[in-house]
């Protein structure tokens, strides 16, 4: 009806529960499951109602979870964005119904306009810095001037962030060392499956070409662990014969170095649950918060591994 004066109410009623939407990437890694439980424990933990949607690594599958969390009218809408482009409309149709985005892990870039004006936060690695330790730890590690060094690689999933920024970070250290060359390099979509079955053809084509594969450079754990057994499968000694470095630090990644057949792991950390809970809190009390929000992380080489795993946390 009409003639009453409209509530006009900016705060939550302090009875009523702070309603997160969280769309998720899918399960395609130990990091990524990881990433969901902590942010489902976390929400527990905080009292917030955390609706939680699986997009199984399809990006029109989080433009429904994010138009749905619109039409729900959530407090607070978080996501982990797939790849980083193609989220103007549903974006611009978030902040027309001005419900606040946060983004998690990965970052976005917008065709038109500033991505920055479409999210109230970004909290997560920075990725090209991920991507230059992997290459700094490799060229201390194998302390070649100037016999050549051949790399295969294994990206992420095609034109997400990570697979990018990883990719740039790792060639700007390159670039400073003429010897060291990128022989391969293609996607293994962050899975164990993918990450085998384009390592195979790595060591065939190699083969083929009369090519020796010197390193292995993975953008995550999940796909080294896929090629180790690969390089198994053809018969050489992961870790020695190849030398592997990939990025995560998840536990299986401690195992396979404690085994001898990983010999490094850049971490990223998963865990941004407790962040991700603050913040929505924060914003829904009003705060401004900072734009950028960087996770800390360290470098795991395979002779700290044993003493490392008892005190990882994913
Ligand atoms: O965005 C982070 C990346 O996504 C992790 O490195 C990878 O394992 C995950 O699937």
């Amino acid at each position: 009806g009409c003639g009453g004066a409209k509530q006009e109410t900016t705060t939550k009623p302090a009875d009523k529960k702070i309603v997160l939407g969280f769309s998720q990437i899918g399960a395609e890694s130990e990091w990524r499951t990881a990433n969901t439980e902590s942010i489902k424990a976390s929400a527990q933990a905080a009292g917030i109602e955390l609706k939680f949607s699986d997009a199984q690594q399809k990006q029109e599958n989080q433009i429904k979870a994010l138009r749905s969390f619109i039409q729900q009218k959530v407090d607070v809408i978080a996501f982990s964005p797939v790849v980083e482009t193609g989220w103007d409309a549903v974006l611009q149709e978030a902040k027309a119904a001005k419900i606040p985005v946060i983004l998690t892990d990965r970052s976005i870039k917008m065709s038109s306009g500033n991505a920055e004006d479409y999210y109230v936060t970004f909290m997560g690695s920075d990725f090209v810095e991920e991507g230059r330790r992997a290459g700094k730890w490799l060229v201390d590690f194998m302390k070649k001037d100037n016999e050549v060094v051949n790399i295969v690689e294994l990206q992420g999933t095609v034109g997400s962030a990570p697979a990018i920024d990883r990719k740039a970070g790792f060639e700007e250290i390159l670039k400073q060392h003429a010897n060291y060359k990128v022989i391969k390099s293609q996607t293994g979509d962050f899975t164990r499956a993918k990450g085998k079955e384009v390592m195979e053809s790595f060591l065939k084509s190699a083969k083929a070409d009369g090519e020796k594969i010197d390193v292995l450079y993975a953008h995550n754990d999940d796909m080294a662990i896929g090629a180790i057994q690969a390089i198994e499968e053809a018969g050489l000694k992961p870790g020695k014969d190849i030398i592997i470095v990939s990025i995560d630090g998840v536990k299986g990644a401690f195992e396979a170095m404690i085994a001898g057949k990983l010999n490094a792991t850049i971490e990223c950390s998963p865990l941004l649950g407790d962040q991700l809970m603050t913040a929505t809190k924060d914003l829904v009390a009003g705060k401004t918060l900072d734009k950028r929000i960087v996770t800390k992380e360290g470098v795991f080489p395979a002779e700290v591994a044993s003493k490392e795993l008892p005190n990882r946390k994913y």
